[in-house]
């Protein structure tokens, strides 16, 4: 069994380059959505806490079994430490052993601009140079380095609530030399964006956009609206679009079409991603709709990674870390008793 570190995923991603394995992670998403039912998905388990919130998030494909535990703790800021942490396995369905431990903060950073790129992929304009972000915390370098892969962005629009935070976020991407445009505020943002990308942290019901700031053809990945009363959106944003969510009976009650009355829902949400990577529903229809990705986080998505993680290691003995938490070499498979007599 491997023990995946943070180290490890530094060495991969040195080695790989990060673009390389933005793509790689955007093809194995792509495979993993066109098979979408041959997944055992169930909606993530969340236990709400204090301070935030406390999720496992399983899911099972023919070959693997995998799950992540993640935290969701805005306060965590004010402590200067990240609010949000994880950690995730992926296990042998054959076997029922696990292959692998694996840090998860950096991959659910990449997985996450990964899947929100491959909804801007098959939602917004293909022309689209314009990005927005709102939100510039532990995930806004990863959003804007993946859309930048698949997009021709040529400007970068940014807002968050703190200067500092959109400094260091603005330090970060210089060396890709887009031209950054720092915003007042989330409107500023809006108005001048074709792809934007709410992220931010903010708890309680917000509207971080409001529906009059959003120009026809707009493309919206709605990332921070992700618990029950955390959302980003105005409802009116989500009336006006077409709107596409990662699986609904999970979506139901975290993304920000939970603030749609239940009749309402079936209308305004025109299927789930999957079923447009798959070519089975159209995303956008013309120009001027404007859609969104109402996107909570779904296990899936860190399948994918970690599958990609394991078909890496195994294929280069340089990164190999084994551990021994598994009694694998018994002499006699049902003596576990001979390790500790
Ligand atoms: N959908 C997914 O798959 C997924 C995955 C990872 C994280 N998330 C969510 O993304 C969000 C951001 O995560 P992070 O790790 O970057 O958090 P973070 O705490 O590092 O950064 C959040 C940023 O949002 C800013 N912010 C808060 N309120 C704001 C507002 N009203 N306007 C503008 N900026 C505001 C904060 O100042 C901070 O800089 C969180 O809500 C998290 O739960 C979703």
């Amino acid at each position: 069994m491997f023990i995946v570190d943070i180290s490890l995923i530094q060495q991969i991603v040195k080695s790989i380059g990060s673009d390389n394995f933005f793509r790689k992670i955007v093809l194995g998403l792509e495979k993993d959505f066109k098979n979408w039912n041959s997944f055992t998905k169930v909606p993530r388990s969340a236990m709400h806490v204090p301070n935030g919130v406390i999720e496992l998030m399983p899911v099972c494909g023919d070959q693997y079994y995998s799950f992540k535990y993640v935290n969701g703790h805005v306060p965590n800021q004010q402590k200067g430490i990240l609010t949000i942490v994880a950690t995730g396995m992926l296990a042998s369905v054959e076997t029922g052993f696990p292959l692998l431990i694996s840090e998860m903060t950096i991959l659910t950073a990449f997985r996450t601009a990964a899947t929100a790129v491959m909804a801007s992929k098959y939602l917004a304009r293909k022309n689209s140079s314009r990005l927005g972000i709102i939100g510039c915390g532990a995930q806004s370098e990863f959003q804007i380095m993946s859309h930048c892969l698949f997009f021709n962005i040529k400007e970068i629009f940014y807002f968050d609530i703190n200067d500092e935070a959109m400094r260091k976020m603005a330090k970060n991407i210089m060396p890709l030399g887009i031209k950054m445009i720092p915003c007042a505020n989330s409107r500023q943002v809006a108005e001048n964006c074709d792809i934007i990308i709410t992220v931010t942290a903010a708890r309680g019901k917000n509207k971080i956009l409001e529906n009059s700031w959003i120009k026809k053809g707009t493309h919206i990945n709605g990332i921070g609206g992700d618990c029950p009363n955390k959302t980003e959106l105005d409802v009116d944003i989500l009336r006006n679009s077409r709107v596409f969510v990662e699986f609904l009976e999970q979506t139901i009650y975290e993304g920000d079409i939970q603030n749609l009355e239940p009749e309402e829902i079936k209308q305004v949400v025109k299927g789930e991603l999957w079923e447009v990577v798959a070519g089975l529903k159209n995303g956008r229809i013309n120009d001027d709709d404007i859609t969104v990705f109402d996107s909570v986080g779904f296990a899936l998505e860190d399948y994918t990674i970690l599958r990609l993680i394991y078909e890496i290691i195994l294929n280069d003995q340089s990164l190999k870390k084994l551990v021994n938490l598994i009694p694998e070499n018994l002499l006699n498979c049902t003596d576990l008793y001979s390790l500790i007599k």
